[in-house]
């Protein structure tokens, strides 16, 4: 039996940790995978998709999806867990024998990152989710699922956020949370947890929020890291907040999609603190 393959697609995808945490997560569980990383076109997703499955006689099993292809990933896949339709997006694809079925685990692991790791509940918190791409997308309904007492978007084009808000309003809902949009110049209140899910680090743009919507000592966490998550963690810590980036959620993620490949939950917490060391 060949040993199950999988990778990550996207472009770029020569930075991805994917392959290293994955790598990782297999010597500790003991599941005999491979992991590797491919570059796809940018028109060229479908394709790279076709290749992956019909390589080896169908050795892959599944694969991740990173920028820019998730929304398109989620067009692809036969089948999507509720999650992933909500978000219109998938980061987690697997083989199954009936067709592609595609998940989002990015939002269940921003929630655990900051439930497990950070230590803090977010039941009952007031969260402020900065942005309404891919990022924002996959993170709205776990935050909602998670309780909070309110959720506010805020986005740079306000129609992607009142679209959002507008898609996840039923589950809001159902969880007894407010979930509002609301422009990023008019954000009303003060929160305990602040979420940059923009890319506006990445054009070198300043944050785009005001200070105030930090409540004090709240948590300020960038789903960036490395570099680019540098100008949002100072400005938090400058304001009285308690910064964090977006490493422990990549890590958690990648814990949600070896779970649904695998069936076995890897151990995060170890594989964090490797990787913190790694990254610095
Ligand atoms: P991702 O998959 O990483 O979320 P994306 O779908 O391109 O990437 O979304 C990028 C997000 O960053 C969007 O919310 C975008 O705002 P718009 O919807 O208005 O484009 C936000 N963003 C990018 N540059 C920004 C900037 N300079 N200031 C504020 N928000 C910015």
């Amino acid at each position: 039996m060949n040993t199950a393959l999988y990778c990550v697609i996207g472009n770029p995808v020569e930075h991805s940790r994917s392959p290293w945490i994955h790598a990782r997560f297999a010597q500790l569980t003991g599941q005999p995978i491979e992991y590797g990383r491919r570059l796809a076109q940018l028109d060229g997703f479908a394709q790279s998709l076709r290749a992956l499955r019909a390589q080896d006689d169908g050795r892959a099993r599944g694969c991740n999806v990173t920028v820019p292809f998730k929304f398109e990933a989620a067009q692809l896949a036969q089948r999507l867990s509720a999650r992933a339709q909500l978000a219109q997006a998938a980061n987690t694809l697997r083989f199954d024998t009936d067709g592609i079925y595609g998940d989002n685990t990015d939002g269940i692991g921003l929630v655990n990152d900051i439930t497990a790791h950070a230590g803090i509940a977010l039941a009952g918190r007031d969260v402020l989710l900065i942005g309404a791409g891919g990022a924002a997308a996959g993170a709205l309904g776990p935050l909602l699922e998670a309780g909070a007492r309110r959720v506010v978007i805020a986005n740079r084009t306000p129609q992607k956020a009142a679209a959002l808000a507008q898609r996840h309003a039923a589950l809001a809902q159902m969880r007894q949370v407010q979930l509002q949009a609301q422009p990023l110049d008019g954000i009303t209140g003060a929160f305990a947890i602040v979420i940059n899910a923009t890319a506006a680090s990445l054009c070198g743009a300043a944050i785009p929020v005001r200070a105030d919507v930090l409540a004090p000592g709240a948590l300020a966490l960038d789903m960036m890291y490395g570099p680019a998550a540098h100008g949002f963690m100072t400005w938090a810590r400058e304001h009285g907040a308690a910064p964090r980036d977006g490493l422990g959620m990549l890590v958690e993620q990648a814990a949600q999609s070896f779970l649904l490949w695998r069936g076995v939950r890897p151990p995060t917490a170890q594989v964090l603190s490797e990787l913190r060391a790694i990254v610095g």
